[in-house]
């Protein structure tokens, strides 16, 4: 599963990126508005910290034409970057035109099965449905997922799944085991994937009685310690 990251901060993917699994990051009109600079600068400067991964910029208008500009447009400033799309019938005209150009397209705000067959018919790159905005109204997010993935194997559809909307661990676990190919999180559900409350214990207990033995042990980084033939 290839984990992005659902920011425009790049203090956020810096972070990330420092432990090496960080494939990707999705921005939207709402992330890249927190970040209070031109929209080109920043999703060069998001290629850039991603060092070869995947950038997803998205497009504001809301018409085929103004869409295949913009599409077009971000596309052009990197050859990492995926266009945004929403799931309307304007962006499934855009995406015909622009899958059959060869431009990698990620449909976002997808939030039925139905949807997510339409825009594979139409060659999308990635699918982005919404799992905790679905949770939000009562519905189950996990069930359009797996609605999802047992649609493209059925006809073997190139578009790959990104589940989108990820709200805490338990959702990228989920993500994970219906094969899902993409996860994308807040860093904040980034960061709970690290911890256990029983990790933390267990390393305070080890260093606590490392720390005990301490004389004997010694440091492990430190000089040579005697012992008979070692130098
Ligand atoms: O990637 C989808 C995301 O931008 C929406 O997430 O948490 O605002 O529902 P959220």
């Amino acid at each position: 599963m290839k984990f992005f990251l659902d920011t425009a901060s790049l203090d956020e993917i810096q972070q990330a990126m420092s432990f090496g699994i960080l494939d990707g990051v999705t921005t939207n009109p709402t992330l890249a508005a927190k970040e209070k600079k031109p929209f080109k600068q920043l999703i060069l400067e998001i290629c850039d910290a991603l060092k070869g991964g995947i950038a997803n910029a998205e497009v504001v208008s809301t018409d085929t034409e103004g869409m295949l500009r913009e599409a077009r447009e971000v596309v052009s400033w990197h050859p990492n970057i995926v266009a945004k799309i929403p799931m309307t019938p304007d962006g499934v005209r855009a995406l015909s035109i622009l899958s059959g150009e060869g431009v990698r397209v990620n449909i976002t705000l997808v939030f039925s099965a139905p949807q997510a067959l339409i825009v594979a018919k139409a060659g999308a790159y990635f699918v982005s449905p919404f799992l905790g905005r679905l949770d939000d109204i009562s519905q189950d997010g996990l069930v359009l997922l797996r609605e999802i993935m047992e649609i493209y194997r059925a006809y073997d559809f190139k578009t790959q799944v990104l589940a989108a909307s990820l709200r805490h661990p338990l959702h990228v676990v989920e993500a994970a085991k219906m094969g899902a190919h993409i996860g994308t999180m807040p860093f904040k559900v980034f960061e709970q994937l690290f911890k256990h409350p029983l990790t933390d214990r267990g390393l305070e207990t080890f260093l606590k009685d490392w720390e005990k033995a301490r004389e004997t042990l010694g440091d492990i980084s430190g000089p040579a310690v005697s012992r008979k033939g070692a130098r």
